[in-house]
């Protein structure tokens, strides 16, 4: 018993004294080789190459593929070792300062990957990147409407709402993330005889423009409309009527004056924030373009049945119109819902945005706006 006891503390310290020694063995700094002997041809300028060296690095780098970028690092005395790999795989490219704008990336927390996207498609507005914090800017690659210019906004605007990112972008570039009529492109006049173009609460028409096509509708010789939403319009009528859709026009064109007024006087009777939510202010509204008509089911009141309502939604679009300010989307529009309110776009772009269900609003920018 007492022997056993001997051999199984002996085994025990020998194992101790084995482990212990491959520890110490792993531990022990190699002799590193002095690099400066080496004589294997360089790929590498002769200045990169002698701090290569220096830095007992030269045999490593040399068996990889030559990176413009990490000679360059080398030569403008910028490198640091500790972002070695990163420049071996960042692509070079020819701007002034590229040893310090990489740099700067690279200690604001970006990865290879980030700054090569980066450099291929963000190199003129890189100044916004290096002025704020790290951000996950390739989360971003697939938004088409994306513009960089306005990073910061998506960020705050992110941070506010729970929507997701391709969302956050578009509302932020229709304009969402600031108070209406606050910031707004006004349109030149010829811009504005752009059948397509977008009239929102951060689009404005000139106030002097005046359609220079307009013709009188057939139910009302005072009631006008540009030329071709016209005549659209008195073929969605028969349509119309061959479906038992009888419907009547009851606000087309109104001129800047005409809006002036008529805002003002809701204005006076509900307040700004109320008159807001269902008026356009003057230059603001789709009337003024001679594009847009309000509709209802009877001569006696302004509305359009349910039943109507649907037969636009679902036919308005093959005659060129599509609902302006559908139901639901009151935080996009910027107005409460107006089933009446039809707009002329063409049957070709009606019928794109019929199809992607999204509002007028949202489908300018996301794929008519230039950007
Ligand atoms: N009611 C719509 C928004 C307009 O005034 O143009
Ligand atoms: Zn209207």
């Amino acid at each position: 018993m007492k022997l056993k006891n001997s051999a199984l503390i002996a085994i025990i310290i020998i194992l101790i004294i084995t482990i212990s020694i491959i520890g110490v063995v792993t531990f022990i700094p190699k002799e590193t080789k002095p690099e400066e002997n080496i004589t294997e041809p360089s790929k590498y300028s002769e200045k990169a190459t002698t701090i290569l060296k220096e830095k007992k690095l030269f045999t490593k780098v040399n068996n990889l593929d030559y990176s413009k970028t990490l000679e360059v690092m080398l030569e403008e005395n910028t490198f640091n070792e500790k972002y070695l790999d990163a420049y071996t795989k960042i692509d070079y490219e020819e701007i002034n300062d590229f040893p310090t704008t990489i740099n700067n990336l690279l200690n604001n927390n970006y990865t290879y990957q980030e700054i090569n996207y980066i450099l291929k498609n963000y190199l003129s507005n890189i100044n916004i990147l290096l002025n704020m914090k790290h951000i996950n800017i390739l989360e971003f690659k697939d938004i088409s409407n994306f513009d960089i210019n306005k990073l910061e906004r998506y960020l705050n605007y992110s941070e506010e709402n729970d929507y997701d990112l391709k969302t956050v972008v578009t509302y932020v570039n229709i304009g969402l993330d600031l108070e209406g009529y606050s910031e707004y492109k006004t349109y030149t006049l010829e811009e504005a005889k752009d059948i397509t173009i977008l009239v929102n609460k951060y689009h404005k028409l000139p106030d002097n423009y005046e359609p220079d096509d307009l013709v009188s509708l057939s139910y009302n010789q005072n009631y006008k409309l540009r030329k071709e939403a016209a005549e659209a319009f008195e073929e969605l009528t028969s349509a119309g009527v061959l479906e038992n859709v009888i419907f009547y026009p009851f606000s087309p064109y109104r001129s800047f004056a005409t809006q002036n007024i008529l805002y003002n006087r809701y204005k006076q009777v509900d307040g700004e924030k109320v008159a807001d939510t269902y008026s356009a202010r003057p230059g603001f509204s789709e009337h003024q373009l001679g594009l847009a008509v309000d509709i209802r089911s009877s001569n006696l009141t302004d509305n359009l049945t349910k039943e109507h309502y649907e037969w636009m939604l679902n036919n308005s679009y093959k005659y060129g119109f599509i609902i302006r300010y559908p139901k639901g989307k009151q935080n996009i529009t910027q107005y409460i819902e107006e089933p009446w309110h039809i707009r002329y776009l063409g049957i070709d772009l009606a019928t794109k945005v019929h199809d992607s269900g999204l509002t007028y609003d949202e489908y300018y920018d996301i794929y008519m706006e230039k950007r």
